[in-house]
C-alpha cells in the first residue's frame, strides 16, 4: 500500500515529473507518416520519412515519395512508373 505522503515525496514527484517531461518531448518530436497503397500503383508515403538500404545507408529523406509495389521499377525501392508500362494490377 502506498501512503499519500509517499506519492508526494520529493523523490517520487521528481521521477513523475521527469516521466511527464520525457513524454512531452517524445510526443513533440514524434512525426506521423501515412502510407497508402494507390490503386494499381505504388505506395504513397506522406510525411517525414527516411528511406534506408538494408545496410542502413540513407537513400532519401523526404516528406513525400512513392515506393514500388509491382516489382518492375528500375529504381527500386522507388516507383518509376513502370507499373503502367506493364499494366500492373493489384488484382494480379
Ligand atoms: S509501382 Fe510503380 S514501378 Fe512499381
Amino acid at each position: 500500500m502506498v501512503l499519500r505522503s509517499q506519492i508526494f515525496s520529493p523523490r517520487v514527484f521528481s521521477v513523475v515529473t521527469l516521466a511527464v517531461f520525457l513524454k512531452v518531448v517524445y510526443c513533440s518530436t514524434m512525426t506521423t507518416v501515412r502510407i497508402t497503397p494507390t490503386t494499381d500503383g505504388p505506395y504513397e508515403v506522406d510525411g517525414e520519412a527516411t528511406i534506408v538500404a538494408p545496410d542502413g545507408t540513407v537513400i532519401k529523406e523526404t516528406t513525400k515519395t512513392y515506393l514500388c509495389r509491382c516489382g518492375a521499377s528500375k529504381s527500386k525501392p522507388f516507383c518509376d512508373g513502370s507499373h503502367k508500362r506493364i499494366n500492373w494490377s493489384e488484382e494480379s
